[in-house]
């Protein structure tokens, strides 16, 4: 098979990785890519939001599977366009990719099929988000409707900070056309665990479980930013659990979804609150999460190909996968300043000695090369993941890892995976 990734981040370098292991594959193209994926792939100097010309690259290289890395693409409806030329792709419609794009959308949905979600109110005019805010009170979380590269979220402790988040994203547009509508939600209390699943339309193959580390600092301070590391499995979601956010989350999504005349394909990300050993949705998104893919694909003990493919077809059947019986960790290394203003071009050195550490990999994000040297070129820079049997271990080689790669400013957070061993202690 002829497959193309489309995306530049680690997400897609994960992904290069491991279907480049296929023995299905003929030939791997990745659009645009990075330079982690150009020893994988052919990188091919196409923008991830340039749906026309992928399409014609596609066409043109008669690609057999597409695969759509980042949200951006979805929204636009790349896999409508490829479908419309009879080319096939892994992701959601744009209809069906609204439980990322909208969280409005997402939210009425999960309302009517009854799916367990956070209390919420929408808004399209400013006077009454206030006027509900002062109503209110109390800790409320504020939600711009649509894409806002992860950002579009404000956690208030307080009226002043809710009324000043509505502000900024209906009156000052800081999210753009996003933030014209917003979701007051009820403030959740408990732990994050995300958990992605590969969905034909109809069939769901549940990958592993995973938690991201979404705020910038360590001991979870500091600003939100993309994710600044992964672990998986999560041990907070346990084996009752998970069946139980599949019977009561994903199943009637799946089944709601095509009721709606919008069958779901791809994969799905789930994104849970586990309150008082209950899950809640706190988002969903349409694609897989960046950075847990680099640890998840980690753990896989199948071939990606054919799971990708099967989703794509919609004929996923009763496939299953293997996991290894391991644990993986991401530590994202980002340059100074992220998620604000920062820099580029910085030289880094020790990427081979990282490599070169038993069961550890660097995936490439925010890199290029300059003159032969590899610089940073973004703000999250690096993925070093490792797997280990455990999840102390894993954490460990990660870090060990970490450690061998060096550039001016570099920024990473020390606690990647504490959760994990306190749950893992905890049990014992
Ligand atoms: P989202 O982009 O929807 O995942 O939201 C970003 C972050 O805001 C999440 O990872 C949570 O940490 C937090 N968050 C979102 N919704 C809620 C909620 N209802 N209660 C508490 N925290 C939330
Ligand atoms: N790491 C969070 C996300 O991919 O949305």
């Amino acid at each position: 098979m002829k497959v193309l990734v489309v995306g530049s981040g680690g997400r897609e370098h994960a992904l290069t990785w491991k279907l480049a292991q296929s023995p299905h594959l003929d030939a791997l193209y990745c659009a645009p890519g990075n330079p982690g994926t150009r020893t994988l792939a052919r990188n091919v100097a196409i923008a991830a939001e340039d749906v026309g010309a992928l399409r014609r690259f596609a066409r043109e290289e008669q690609i057999d599977l597409t695969v759509v890395g980042p949200e951006a693409p979805l929204a636009l409806g790349i896999t409508d366009a490829f479908k419309a030329e009879g080319l096939r792709v892994f992701g959601p419609t744009q209809a069906a990719a609204q439980l990322e794009s909208s969280k409005i959308f997402a939210k009425q949905f999960m309302l009517e099929a009854g799916i367990p979600t956070a209390d919420a109110v929408t808004f399209d005019d400013l006077a009454a988000a206030e006027s509900h805010i002062r109503h209110h009170g109390g800790p409320v979380v504020v939600k711009a409707d649509g894409l806002a590269a992860g950002k579009g979220v404000t956690v208030c402790q307080n009226k002043d900070e809710a009324l000043q988040a509505v502000r900024q994203a209906m009156q000052e547009r800081i999210f753009g056309d996003a933030g014209r509508r917003v979701v007051l939600e009820e403030f959740l209390d408990g732990e994050e665990a995300s958990f992605h699943v590969l969905v034909d339309g109809q069939n769901v193959v549940p990958l592993a479980t995973s938690q991201d580390h979404k705020r910038a600092y360590d001991g979870d301070q500091g600003p939100n930013t993309g994710g600044m590391g992964a672990y998986a499995p999560a041990p907070v979601v346990s084996e009752a659990l998970q069946q139980r956010v599949l019977s009561d989350i994903v199943m009637p999504t799946v089944g709601g979804m095509a009721a709606r005349g919008m069958p779901y394909r791809g994969v799905l990300y789930v994104g849970l609150m586990i309150v008082e050993d209950r899950p809640y949705v706190i988002e969903f998104n349409a694609r897989f999460g960046d950075p847990e893919t680099q640890a998840l694909l980690m753990l896989l003990d199948d071939d990606l190909l054919p799971l990708l493919d099967g989703a794509a077809r919609g004929q996923l059947g009763d496939a299953r996968v293997q996991f290894l019986p391991a644990a993986a960790v991401c530590v994202v290394m980002a340059a100074e300043g992220y998620p604000g203003a920062y820099s580029r071009g910085m030289p880094i050195t020790g990427i081979e000695a990282a490599a070169d550490q038993p069961n550890a990999w660097v995936f490439h994000a925010g890199t290029d090369e300059r003159d032969g040297h590899l610089v940073t070129n973004g703000g999250r820079v690096l993925g070093v993941t490792a797997r280990a049997a455990g999840i102390a271990e894993a954490i460990a080689e990660a870090y060990r890892a970490v450690e061998c790669i060096q550039w001016p400013g570099r920024q990473f957070r020390r606690d990647i995976g504490r959760r994990a061993l306190q749950h893992v202690a905890s049990a014992k």
